[in-house]
């Protein structure tokens, strides 16, 4: 028997030698050490050698398999050496050709959205101006007229940090950094940031999406200011045949509080998803400002008045871009992007 596999070992090793490509190795290797291969079959025979037999057998017969595949690992790195020389010289692979280049990126739909919205109020005379996402419950709810426990609270679904942290569930709480910073002097400004809100995400909702607040603080600031600047920006923003519609509303941190929408150029009226089948589309909540807030920003109501408003961007830009579901802004999917 230990002949026969310093036989074994003799033969397949001058065979190997032989071997050119890798479809040889192959069936190499499936020859000698595969399942059915003559080393494994030799392997398998110990248990015909009389018992005292067994053990040199069994060590020499795996001395000879290590042998092998030692064997067959360098003549498979040798092959692939070989291959890549080969490839080299008949220049399959030509190192000296320009890259791909990588065309330019563009700006993603939301800040297009949102740097058009700057230039309209700022034609209109609004400066931006920029607060935190990460707010208090003091400045998100409490100085907006909304108390512990307050039920207008359920109407934002917010995402807590602790007691008393959490992520916007609006842009409103600028209204009362900017009134603090900026009195005694008039107020028009816009604050544009990301809103979080713990809520479904669907067709028209996600839970992170973006705002523009609006405030206006003067002597003398109407209601009819509130709605010419919004029946202003809807004209500038979706050209003359964007029709603005006010409903009367309710916010703690404004009175009166109104409900800006404009008709759906998605469906023109029909009733589609987006505008939950009733032809207009929500824009904003709006109204003049609460006189606890002015007071809470540092302004005397008695003297001072103001309106403020909260617009979204992605449902003003899914109307102007007929785009019928607001996941698609933050899929990342570049089908999309691409197409503004
Ligand atoms: C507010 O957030 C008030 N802070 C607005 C306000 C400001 C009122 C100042 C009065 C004075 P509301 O929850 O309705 O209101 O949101 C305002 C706008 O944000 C909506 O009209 C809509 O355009 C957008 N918006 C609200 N929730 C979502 C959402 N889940 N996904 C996308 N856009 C949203």
């Amino acid at each position: 028997m230990l002949e026969q596999l310093s036989q074994l070992e003799k033969e397949s090793l001058a065979t190997l030698a032989a071997v050119e490509n890798g479809d040889a190795l192959a069936e190499w290797n499936k020859r000698y050490l595969g399942k059915k291969g003559a080393l494994t079959q030799m392997l398998r025979s110990v248990g015909q050698l009389p018992k005292e037999e067994r053990p040199a057998f069994g060590q020499a017969a795996n001395e000879v398999k290590m042998a092998l595949e030692a064997a067959y690992e360098t003549k498979a790195e040798e092959l692939r050496l070989a291959e890549m020389a080969q490839e080299l010289e008949q220049g399959a692979l030509d190192v000296t050709l320009p890259g791909r280049p990588i065309g330019p990126g563009h700006l993603h739909i939301t800040t297009q959205t949102l740097r058009q919205i700057y230039a309209i109020f700022a034609q209109m005379g609004f400066q931006v101006y920029e607060s935190p996402d990460v707010e208090t419950d003091e400045l998100n709810f409490e100085l907006l007229n909304m108390p512990p426990h307050h039920p207008a609270r359920d109407m934002w679904d917010t995402f807590w940090v602790n007691d008393q942290v959490l992520l916007r569930t609006h842009t409103s709480p600028g209204q009362i950094r900017v009134m603090r910073e900026q009195y005694p002097d008039p107020i028009r400004v816009i604050l544009p940031g990301k809103c979080y809100r713990y809520e479904q995400i669907t067709a028209r909702a996600e839970h992170q999406f973006y705002q523009v607040e609006g405030l206006a603080v003067g002597h003398g600031i109407s209601m009819t200011d509130l709605i010419g600047t919004l029946t202003e920006f809807a004209h500038r923003f979706y050209g003359a045949e964007g029709r603005i519609r006010i409903r009367s509303s309710y916010f703690p941190f404004t009175e009166p509080s109104i409900e800006a929408d404009i008709d759906c150029i998605i469906c023109h009226g029909e009733g589609c998803r987006v505008c939950k089948y009733s032809g207009w589309l929500e824009i904003c909540g709006a109204g003049m400002v609460h006189p606890v807030v002015l007071e809470n920003g540092g302004y005397d109501p008695e003297e001072w008045s103001g309106f403020a408003f909260g617009l979204g961007v992605e449902r003003p830009a899914m109307l102007k871009y007929d785009i019928d579901d607001i996941r698609l802004f933050y899929e990342n999917d570049l089908r999309f992007l691409r197409q503004f």
